[in-house]
């Protein structure tokens, strides 16, 4: 077996857009059993809420279609950048934040905007924040990640498991 991709998704506080794509996406790749040739993990730039569970609003409705969120807050730190292979910004402001805290020497590409793959981004590449917003916030988001999820895994393969 080839080395495995790991893949961090990255919002502002990782209780809401990133655990959300973390948990979309992970369902797809079991989906696809690539589970033990990538792997996937969330994380905020801000601390705001280290070690809490995701929102109760968008854990709901990832359990409307089926998908539990289980990630606990946890925030993105510079070394992080050593261990993934691909970091997915979930919103222009956050790939700015995480831009900064990049080392001079990040390769090319590790370092990329969430809905750069997504099919219908006509609208902008941000997934906007619905954190102080209603329901219908939160459905958007879902849309957008369940929408994206197929493409960037193919991108992931293309990129990293095809050529081993
Ligand atoms: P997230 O949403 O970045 O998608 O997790 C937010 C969660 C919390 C806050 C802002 C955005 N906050 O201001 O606490």
């Amino acid at each position: 077996m080839g080395k495995v991709v790991e893949v961090s998704f990255v919002c502002l506080g990782n209780i809401c857009r990133s655990p959300l794509a973390q948990g979309v996406f992970q369902d797809l790749v079991n989906r696809e059993k690539l589970e033990h040739k990538i792997t996937i993990s969330s994380a905020g730039t801000s601390s705001w809420h280290i070690g809490d569970f995701p929102d109760q609003r968008m854990c709901q409705t990832a359990q409307s279609k089926g998908i539990q969120l289980k990630s606990r807050a946890q925030q993105f730190q510079r070394k992080d950048f050593d261990q993934f292979n691909l970091v997915l910004a979930m919103d222009q402001s956050n790939f700015a934040t995480l831009e900064k805290m990049a080392p001079d020497t990040l390769p090319e590409n590790k370092l990329m905007l969430f809905r750069f793959f997504d099919p219908e981004n006509k609208d902008g590449l941000n997934v906007p924040d619905p954190y102080y917003g209603g329901v219908k916030g939160f459905e958007a988001v879902y849309q957008m990640v369940e929408r994206t999820c197929p493409p960037l895994l193919d991108y992931i393969k293309s990129r990293f498991l095809n050529s081993q």
